[in-house]
C-alpha cells in the first residue's frame, strides 16, 4: 500500500523539538565559542549557490525578484581578478521560481570561476570545480539537522569554510518548517560562504517536506531526477546516493529499484559509494534506530558493497561498529538541539555536540573525522574499499 508522502511520526517529531529541553551540551561551552556572525555581501535573497546537475553540469541558482534573467560567465581562472580564458556565458531561465543558469561541458577537475551579472550589479568571480577525475584526491564535508539553530550552524560553516571541500552533504531536516519560505532564505544566507562556490547535495528530513515544494525547488530535482527527491551524484571516485526516507522505499517500490540500480552500476564501475537518508537504520539516539530503513539499507548494502550510511534526525553524532561491512554514520547536529542518547550494542563513536564530520578520499580508502565547534576533532576513522576490489 502507498505511504503517504509525509510520515505521521513527522507530526510526533515536531511536538517533540517544541518541548525538547534536554539538550546535553551545555550552553556555556557554546556561549564561549566564537561564533561567526555572517553579513549578507550579495543582494539577492538567496543565491548564487551551485547545484550540480551531473559531472560537467553545474547551476548557478539565484532567487530575487529581477525584471531581467541574470547571466552566468565562467572561465579558467587566469591570475589576478579578471579571468583571461575563454569565457562562456549563459542566461538564466526561470524555474519554479529560481533563476537557474546551467554551465554545462564543462572541464571535470580544474579550478574554474563564474561570476553573476544582473540589475542588481556584478558579482564574483567565485571560484568552483565540476568534478573531479577518478583517482583524484579531494574532500567533503557532512552534517545536517540544521533546522533553526542558526547561530550553531553559521559557527560550523564558517569552520568548514576553511577547510578546501568539493562538496557538502546534508542529512537532512535542513529547516524547521518545510512550507516557510523565510527559512529556506535563511539557511541559504547562512551556508552562502560554503555553497557559492561547491555544489550541496541534500537528502530530504521529514521537516523539509511540505506541499510546497521548496526542497524540489532548491535542488533542482526537476532536472536531476525526473522531480522525485532522490537521486544519485558522482564525483571523482564517490557515488553518493541520496534517498528520500519520508517516502516508499520498501523492496518492489520505484525508489527501492532505483537504488539497487544505481548501488549495481556503482559497484560494476569500482566506485565507493555512500548512501545519504534523513532517517538512520542504526541509531543510539532519542529517536533510535529506523527498522524500516534498516530493512532496506540492509538488504541492498552488503550486496552491492555499500561503505558508509549518513543519516540524520538524532541530533548526535553516532558511527557504529562495520555491520555486514557497512558503516553507519549519525551526523545531526547542525543546529537542532542535542539531545541525549545511550550506546548500543552497534555504536562504535557517540558524542553530543555541534559538528561537521570531513572525508577525504584517496585510490585505497575513505578517511573520515568528526569536528567540533572548538575545530578539535573527536573521532578519526579509515573506511576501506568494499568489498576489497584494489584501489578506487
Ligand atoms: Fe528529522
Amino acid at each position: 500500500m502507498p505511504r503517504p508522502a509525509v510520515r505521521p511520526r513527522a507530526f510526533q517529531v515536531g511536538l517533540v523539538a517544541f518541548v525538547a529541553t534536554v539538550g546535553c551540551y551545555p550552553q556555556s561551552q557554546l556561549s564561549t565559542t566564537p561564533l561567526y556572525i555572517g553579513v549578507r555581501d550579495l543582494p539577492y535573497d538567496v543565491g548564487p549557490y551551485l547545484v550540480q546537475v551531473e559531472p560537467g553540469t553545474v547551476a548557478v541558482m539565484i532567487e530575487h525578484a529581477l525584471t531581467r534573467p541574470p547571466t552566468v560567465s565562467w572561465s579558467r581562472p587566469a591570475g589576478g581578478d579578471d579571468a583571461k580564458g575563454p569565457v562562456k556565458t549563459v542566461t538564466a531561465v526561470e524555474e519554479d521560481g529560481v533563476w537557474v543558469a546551467a554551465m554545462t561541458e564543462l572541464p571535470i577537475g580544474p579550478p574554474l570561476q563564474y561570476r553573476v551579472r544582473s540589475e542588481l550589479g556584478a558579482h564574483g568571480p567565485f571560484d568552483f570545480r565540476a568534478g573531479r577525475p577518478r583517482g583524484e584526491k579531494f574532500r567533503f564535508a557532512a552534517f545536517g539537522d540544521t533546522r533553526s539553530g542558526h547561530k550553531v550552524h553559521r559557527s560550523l560553516i564558517e569552520a568548514m569554510a576553511r577547510e578546501d571541500i568539493d562538496f557538502l552533504l546534508h542529512s537532512g531536516d535542513i529547516v524547521y518548517t518545510g512550507g516557510v519560505l523565510d527559512e529556506w532564505h535563511t539557511f541559504f544566507e547562512i551556508e552562502s560562504p560554503v555553497i557559492r562556490r561547491v555544489p550541496i547535495f541534500a537528502a530530504v528530513g521529514n521537516h523539509d517536506v511540505s506541499l510546497r515544494g521548496h526542497f524540489r525547488r532548491y535542488f533542482l530535482m526537476s532536472r536531476i531526477n525526473a522531480g522525485n527527491r532522490y537521486y544519485s551524484q558522482d564525483w571523482g571516485s564517490v557515488r553518493v546516493l541520496l534517498m528520500d526516507s519520508s517516502a516508499e522505499g520498501r523492496k518492489g517500490s520505484a525508489q527501492y529499484r532505483y537504488l539497487a540500480a544505481k548501488m549495481k552500476e556503482a559497484a560494476d564501475q569500482n566506485l565507493v559509494t555512500l548512501l545519504v537518508l534523513h532517517h538512520p537504520p542504526y541509531s543510539a539516539g532519542a529517536h533510535g534506530s529506523d527498522l524500516e530503513m534498516r530493512e532496506i539499507v540492509g538488504d541492498l548494502g552488503p550486496k552491492y558493497g555499500l561503505e558508509v550510511v549518513l543519516a540524520g534526525h538524532d541530533h548526535n553524532y553516532e558511527r557504529t561498529k562495520r555491520i555486514d561491512g557497512v558503516t553507519y554514520l549519525v551526523s545531526a547536529s547542525g543546529g537542532a538541539p542535542i539531545r541525549r542518547m545511550t550506546p548500543s550494542w552497534f555504536s562504535e563513536r557517540v558524542r553530543t555536540e555541534p559538528h561537521f564530520v570531513i572525508f577525504d578520499v584517496d585510490r585505497n580508502s575513505l578517511v573520515g573525522r568528526a569536528v567540533n565547534l572548538a575545530g578539535e576533532t573527536f573521532d578519526s576513522f579509515v573506511v576501506p574499499p568494499n568489498p576489497a576490489r584494489g584501489p578506487y
